[in-house]
Parts: C-alpha cells; structure tokens; sequence
C-alpha cells in the first residue's frame, strides 16, 4: 500500500491540527489520510506546508493519534463526486451518504468510516447526446438521464483542457455510473467519459461562456422578501438574526416554497438536535412545486455531532461545489446555508490553532476575502448552448445577542445584494417572519412597483415614530391623523408583512397575487379618512384587517381575483 501513497510521519498533534513531517512534495490543500494505531484512517486536508513539514487539519477526532503515526498523502485536493443520483442524498461535509453511514454504524458515526457519494450499482437509463466525430470542450454535454423531474446531464469532466472529439459512443440503455459511455480524444491520447467525475471543491466551476447581472426575481413568495426585500435569482441575501428568531424556519419555508428547480441545504446545526430533526423531517415534506417530496430535488449537507470543526468548513465548499454542478446543466440552485456563523467559528478555531495573527474578535484577518469568496460563487450565467443557469446563496448568521456589528455580519453584509434582518422584537411578538422592515434592505428590483414600495415603507417609517412617540406622550397626546399613520402602518405589517409560514394557503403567495393584494392595499393607504375620533379610526381598520386576512387565508384559484376583489372593494366602500 505504501508504495502508491507519499508518506510521512506524525511529529505533533494539537487538537484537530496534526504537525506531519515528510520527505518528498507535499500540495497545499491535498488530503491526507492519518493511520493510527488500529489501522483507522482519518481523513485530514494539508492546510500549511514548512519546509519539510506540513499542518494538517483531521476532518475526525485525533484521539489516540501520537506522534510516530504514519500518514499517507493523497496528491489530490479535497473533492466531491459529482454525477446522477446527488439529488435526494444527505451527506455530511466530506460527501459520505448519511443514511447509508448510519446503518453502517449507527447514528453518529464510526471514525474513519467513508463510503462512496454516488451508488455504484444503481442503473440510469442513459440517451447519447453528442455523436461520433464532435468536438467538445469541458461541461459540454455527452448524453442525459433523468433524475428526478430534470434531464441530468452527462457532461465532459470540467478539468479536461482544450478540446476534444468523440471517437465513441454507447448507445440507449441502462446503465451504472461508472459505466464508459464515451470516448474522446485530444490528438496526443483518448480517454473515458463516465457519468461520473470527481472536482475539487475549494476551486468554482466555471465551464459557462459569461457571467450576467442578476436582475429576474427569484420568487419565493415571502411577501415581504418579494415586494419590499426582493432576492433574485443568480444573486446573494443574508439573514442575519439572533438565535430563536426564526432563521432556520424561513430557510425551510424558502426551500419549499422558492420558484427555484433544485435546493440544496448546508446545515451546522447549532442545537444538538436540529441536524437529526432535519435528516427525520425534511424527506417527508410535501413539495407544492411538483405535488412530489421536496426531497426528490433536494440534496442536503449535514454536520454531524460527532464531526469536529473542520468538517464544517468542508461542507460549505461542498455543497456550493454540488450547487455549481446543477447550475451546469440549465437549472437554477438555491444554496441554504444554516449558520456561516458555525463556518466562521471553525475558521477561528483553526486559525487560533496555526498560530496566525488574529484579527477581530479573533477570527483569521482573511475571514472577509474567504466570506466574499463564498458568496461569489453565486450567479447567473450563460451556458455555452444559450442557456441559463443560476445559483441563489443565502446564509442564515446567527451574531451574539443579535448584535449586527460583529465581524461575520459585518463581512457578510459588504457582499450580499439582500440583507433581511431578524428581529428578537418582532419574534417575540410572534410577528413572523420576524424580518425588520427598517432594518432590511435590497438592491434587487421588487416584483410591484418601485413607488409603491417607497410609499408603503415611508409609512412603516413614520407610523413606527408615532409608535415611539405615543409611548411617552399616550395615546391621547397624540393627533388623530398622527394615529391614522399609525394604524395604517400597522396595517401593512398585520396583512402584508405577516404571513403564516404554516398555513398551505398563506404560505405560497405568488407573485400575481402578491401585485394583487398589494395594489389593494395602497389603496387603503392612499385613502384620505375622516374619522371623528381615534376608537372609530381603530374600529375600522381592525375590521377591514379582518377583511385583508381573510382573503389571505383564501385559496385565490377557487374564488378567482373578481368575487375577491368585489369583497375588498365593498369592504372599502362601506367604511
Ligand atoms: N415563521 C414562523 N412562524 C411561527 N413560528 C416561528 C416562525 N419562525 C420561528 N418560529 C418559532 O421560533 C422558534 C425558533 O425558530 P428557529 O427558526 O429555529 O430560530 P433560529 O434558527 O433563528 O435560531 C421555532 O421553533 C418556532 O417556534
Ligand atoms: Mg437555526
């Protein structure tokens, strides 16, 4: 075994981080796998080389590892496999299949135990695309399977260089991942094509011909989010907030209900409990978009308890590598990640363990370029057949105390175009989703009109100063028409900016009814009142409240906008 493998020798272990020294060349970021004494082998990646020796970071527990082990390095940078049969899986950071790992070992998992990413004996009824005697470059299609509801796409592997003609090719049929279903060749040798192919994670995959602006809503038919703090798609948002919020309950809504073709979860779980509350819920979920399981188009990355630090770390870069694989193929990707806090403070930890002079707070001084790194691996771009791919990222950050002004807020918000802030306030008013409409912001163009919004959020505005100002001076002190701004404000965040993330119906307001019900509701904004006193302000808008709710719990395909429309207006016209 040695002989396929450079070696090297433990001279050091300090938590996670193994000293290693070496005789040969050792790769910056290559993996490297740690023998300890009952022959376990634990994955670790090369995080600094010196001289002749290297600092590894262990993906498991270094318990038991002394210094005399033997490690084995790999010559290849941590990657993930990427082929059909992603979608559905749930794995951990390093791409290892939970469930299968968990009948294997039982919940959690055994220490040096991997398994291969992809199922090996499964069959894919496989169609040739390309033809003897094409010429083809990396990502180019060579034939499809359907997986789920897409066409998965069999592409040439993204680090073949320069181009390539195909010199064979397998016809129709059923067949496993590793099956040779083309070859091609460069003119100096001939390869084979596999629906299988693995890349490394820490670098993006960029087989596109051009990068483009997003400008196209995603819906995710959050009202709020859509019509005052619009996402889209190809672009970045963040949901900063205070632990309890409601952060991981809007992601999950957002992977339900977000007009997006595949969702993929990258969860650090920051309860013990709430990755296996994941692994039992989430393959139950209905999916409103296909009337199939949302799990069918899903794929998740789990950290488990019994993973330390550096795993967290591994599984960022592996789910947006798993992201950027779709994007690939013509589909648009939603990235959920649940908490880059949880990565940042790996991060940390690592970096306190190298040595290296810290920066705020004690988080590495390159946390913001590896933040920005992330984020940058969103987009929207233009495929090489004309056509379009996307990936949405949203991380959940989960700041002490809710406090925005720590370093991974802060990192976070100077490279997202969204920014949808949390609030404790308004969780502990059950105003949910708790995002702070005067706390939030967007730079991506909402699915109403512009002027409209900028209406309604003056309102929000001044009706929230009336709201402070009556604090000190009581109702009474305070003007009726000062009242009236009030109600109106509270108006718009009662039926508009609330919304039942439970009920079926609440839930899902697509962006026709959003335009919808919004137009009806600057016309009550718009509306000169002329109440005689504060009670007979507050009646009214209580009952017309009634009235908007109603309708949001109305599933809109039954009644049809007009009966809707006809009830609104004559609730309008009674006032
Ligand atoms: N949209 C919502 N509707 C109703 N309850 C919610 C909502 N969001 C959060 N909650 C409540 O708050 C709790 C904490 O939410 P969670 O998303 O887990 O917070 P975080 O991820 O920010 O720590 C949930 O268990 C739930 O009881
Ligand atoms: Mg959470």
């Amino acid at each position: 075994m040695s002989e396929t493998f450079k070696t090297g020798t433990v001279t050091g272990v300090n938590g996670n981080l193994v000293s290693v020294a070496f005789d040969e060349s050792v790769i910056q970021n290559e993996v490297a796998f740690v023998i300890t004494e009952g022959n376990e082998r634990l994955k670790s990646e090369v995080i600094r080389v010196r001289g002749r020796e290297a600092d590894l970071q262990v993906f498991e527990s270094t318990s038991g590892v002394k210094v005399g082990n033997k490690v084995e390095f790999s010559g290849s940078l941590l990657s993930v496999e990427l082929g059909p049969g992603l979608l559905t899986q749930v794995y951990d950071g390093l791409q290892n299949p939970l469930p299968q790992l968990a009948q294997q070992a039982g919940y959690f998992l055994k220490r040096g135990l991997y398994v291969t990413p992809l199922d090996r004996e499964k069959l894919w009824q496989y169609t040739p695309v390309a033809k003897v005697g094409d010429v083809l470059k990396a990502g180019d299609t060579v034939g499809t399977v359907p997986e789920g509801i897409f066409d998965h796409r069999i592409m040439v592997p993204f680090a073949w260089p320069g181009e390539w003609t195909i010199t064979e090719i397998i016809g129709d049929g059923n067949f496993n991942v590793t099956t040779v279903v083309a070859k091609a060749t460069n003119g100096e040798e001939t390869r084979d094509i596999t629906m299988v192919q693995t890349w490394p994670v820490k670098v993006p995959i960029k087989c596109y011909s051009e990068r483009l602006f997003p400008k196209d809503p995603l819906v995710t038919q959050v009202r709020i989010i859509d019509s005052f703090f619009p996402v889209a798609k190809g672009g970045t948002f963040c949901t900063p907030g205070p632990f309890g919020a409601g952060k991981t309950v809007l992601q999950h809504a957002l992977s339900q209900r977000s007009e997006v073709d595949v969702v993929i979860v990258a969860a650090c779980g920051e309860r013990a409990g709430e990755v296996v509350e994941i692994l039992r819920e989430f393959p139950h979920l209905d999916d409103p978009r296909t009337g199939r399981h949302l799990i069918d188009r899903t794929i998740i990355i789990c950290n488990t308890s019994s993973m330390p630090v550096a795993a967290r770390e591994a599984s960022i870069y592996t789910s947006v590598t798993l992201a950027e694989y779709y994007r690939q193929m013509g589909l648009d990707v939603l990235l959920l990640a649940d908490s880059t806090s949880r990565w940042a403070q790996a991060l940390r930890e690592e970096s306190g363990r190298l040595e290296e002079i810290p920066g705020e707070e004690a988080f590495p001084a390159y946390l913001e370029s590896l933040v920005a790194s992330f984020y940058e691996r969103a987009g929207l771009v233009k495929l090489k057949d004309g056509k379009h791919g996307s990936i949405t990222i949203c991380g959940a950050v989960s700041p002490a105390g809710g406090n925005f002004e720590e370093p991974v807020t802060q990192a976070t918000t100077k490279v997202v175009g969204c920014f949808l802030a949390l609030s404790r306030d308004r969780a502990n008013a059950r105003r949910y989703p708790s995002i702070h409409p005067l706390d939030s912001w967007s730079k991506y163009p909402s699915i109403v009109s512009t002027a409209k919004v900028a209406k309604a959020k003056a309102i929000l505005r001044e009706g929230n100063e009336v709201n402070q100002m009556m604090k000190v001076v009581g109702e009474e002190g305070t003007p009726t028409s000062d009242f009236i701004l009030y109600l109106k404000s509270e108006f718009i965040d009662r039926v508009y900016l609330q919304q039942n993330t439970f009920d079926k119906v609440d839930s899902a307001c697509g962006a026709e009814r959003q335009e919808y019900t919004f137009n009806k509701l600057l016309t009550v904004l718009d509306k000169k009142f002329d109440f005689e006193d504060k009670s007979q302000a507050r009646t009214y808008f209580l009952k017309l409240q009634q009235e908007f709710l109603d309708w949001n719990y109305t599933p809109w395909q039954s009644v049809g906008f007009n009966e809707a429309e006809a009830r609104i207006d004559k609730m309008l016209a009674d006032a």
